[in-house]
Parts: structure tokens; C-alpha cells; sequence
């Protein structure tokens, strides 16, 4: 059911790869909910990728921007606003990549240039469209923008790499560039710390299924689905949180305040 939550906002959204990724759904719902969108994700994804299919469902244009080229976020915005007719009042930041992850590089064998690389796709190009917005003032009063994250910015999860890094990196971005843009202009920023979701870029992690199972016993609620975060996300972009900004939220059936549950002492007691 609709309730018009984003009638007549103007949103990008980064990071539709196939039907699985969060940004997907969240592009759906986000139209679902009244908002027309731009869809941009990295050139080699787009070829890659399905996203034409989300488009045209979506009636969106697709702009191709690898997120670490400021040049391609600068022509990216512009265009999105031209498009769209107006400053955007919502952003979806749903990008993460670790060549160290890709190439099964353990964490104490670390690839330097890879983990720069990580740092940059994951966590800085957070930053860069920030900047970008605030340079361009692309953003309206009270926009909002979500980066996703996940609770290995907290606690240690091995197969998660340097991804972990790249996350607390993350939701250091959102707090510190809220507090300049919540100054300046009343736009929100925070990062929404997702369940263990099957996707493309959840599954190339070590032990992937382990994880997501134990995080699923854990969960009194059980763990999030992607469409769950897609709503939790619309959430977010509509008016009626205009006042939350700089949290990392979590978005997990209640997994980070879970010491340990019933069914996770089951399975190891001796
Ligand atoms: P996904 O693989 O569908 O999405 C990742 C996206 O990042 C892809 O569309 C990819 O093309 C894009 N990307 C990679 N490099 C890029 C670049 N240089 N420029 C622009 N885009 C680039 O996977 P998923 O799971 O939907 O990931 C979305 C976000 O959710 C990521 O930040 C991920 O870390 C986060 N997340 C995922 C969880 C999971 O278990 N799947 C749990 C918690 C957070």
C-alpha cells in the first residue's frame, strides 16, 4: 500500500545492480511513494547490470558515475537536476566494493592499494557526493541522504575484511557532514546499519551464509529483507523524520542489542 510519502520529491539513487540490491527496491518503492528519480551506478555495472529494466518500470533515466570521479558526480547532479526540474530532496548512497573481499585476500595479508581502493569506493565516495551536493547546491532544505552499513563498523565479523573499515569511515562521513549540512541548510544525513541481505555484494563475503543465518537466530524480530530497508529508507526520505540526522540506525530485527538468543545456545551447547 502507497501512503505518497515522497509525492512530488526528486531523488538519485546509486547503486541498482540487479533485482537482489537493496537500491532496487528502494527505487521502487521510492517511486511506489510519489518520487521521480534518477538511477546512476558505475559504467562497467551498467553494462553488467539490469538497471534499464528498472528504468523503464521506474520511468527514470539512467546517468552512469563512478562514485570516486568527482567529475562524474559533478555532471551527474547538474544533470539530475535538470532532468528532474529542481534540487533533489532525497539521495540513496548503495555502493560498497573491496577488491580485498573480491580476491579472497585475508585481512592480515592486506593488499595496501586494494584497501585504498575499498576506503575510496565504499566509504569516501560518500563524501565526494556530499561535497559535490554542497558545492552545486544541489540539495533542498531538509533533503535527505542515506549511505547503508553494517554492523561490522562496530563489532568484528573476519569475513568481512577491510569493509569494516570502510563502514566506521562511512558513518563517521554521515555524523561529521550532517553537522555542516544540518547548519547550513537543514539537510539530514545518516547511515542505516542493514541486516546481512543476499545480494551480490553480500555474498562475495567470506562465510556470507554463516552470518546470515546466525544474524537470523539472533534477531528476535529476524533479520531485515532488502524491501524492509527499501521502506525503512522511504522512511527516511519523507517528512515525517525531518529531525533525525547524524545516526547510524539500526535496521536489524533487533540483532545489535542481542547478547544471544534461545536458538543460538542450542546449537552449541555441548
Ligand atoms: P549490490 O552488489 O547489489 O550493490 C552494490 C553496488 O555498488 C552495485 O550496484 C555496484 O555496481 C555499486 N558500485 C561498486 N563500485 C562502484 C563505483 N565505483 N561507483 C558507483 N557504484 C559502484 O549489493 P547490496 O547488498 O545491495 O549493497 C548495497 C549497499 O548495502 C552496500 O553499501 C553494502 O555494503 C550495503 N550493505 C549490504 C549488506 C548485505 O548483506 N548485502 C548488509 C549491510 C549493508
Amino acid at each position: 500500500m502507497a501512503y505518497h510519502l515522497l509525492k512530488g520529491k526528486r531523488g538519485i539513487i546509486f547503486g541498482a545492480l540487479d533485482e537482489k540490491s537493496i537500491a532496487w527496491k528502494v527505487a521502487e518503492k521510492a517511486v511506489e511513494e510519489g518520487a521521480s528519480i534518477v538511477l546512476s551506478n558505475a559504467p562497467i555495472a551498467l553494462r553488467m547490470g539490469k538497471i534499464n529494466e528498472l528504468a523503464k518500470a521506474c520511468n527514470a533515466e539512467v546517468i552512469p558515475a563512478d562514485a570516486t570521479s568527482v567529475e562524474d558526480l559533478e555532471k551527474l547532479l547538474s544533470k539530475s537536476m535538470e532532468l528532474l526540474g529542481g534540487p533533489l530532496d532525497f539521495v540513496l548512497h548503495s555502493i560498497g566494493m573491496s577488491p580485498n573481499v573480491r580476491k579472497k585476500i585475508p585481512y592480515t595479508d592486506t593488499n595496501y592499494d586494494n584497501f585504498q581502493k575499498t576506503i575510496d569506493v565504499s566509504a569516501l565516495s560518500f563524501h565526494k557526493v556530499l561535497q559535490t551536493a554542497w558545492k552545486l547546491d544541489a540539495l533542498s532544505e531538509w533533503a535527505s541522504v542515506v549511505g547503508l552499513s553494517y554492523i561490522a563498523a562496530q563489532r568484528t565479523f573476519p569475513g568481512y575484511n577491510d569493509m569494516a573499515e570502510a563502514k566506521a569511515l562511512l558513518e563517521s562521513i554521515a555524523r561529521s557532514f550532517g553537522f555542516h549540512y544540518g547548519n547550513r541548510k537543514k539537510v539530514r544525513v545518516n547511515t542505516v546499519s542493514q541486516s546481512p541481505t543476499l545480494t551480490t555484494a553480500g555474498s562475495g563475503v567470506e562465510g556470507f551464509n554463516g552470518f546470515y543465518h546466525y544474524a537470523e537466530k539472533m534477531s528476535p524480530l529476524g533479520n531485515a529483507g532488502a524491501e524492509d530497508c527499501a521502506a525503512f529508507c522511504v522512511a527516511l526520505f519523507s517528512d515525517l523524520t525531518r529531525k533525525v540526522t547524524m545516526q547510524n540506525l539500526f535496521h536489524d530485527g533487533g540483532f545489535s542489542n542481542t547478547g544471544v538468543s534461545q536458538a543460538v545456545i542450542e546449537g552449541v551447547e555441548a
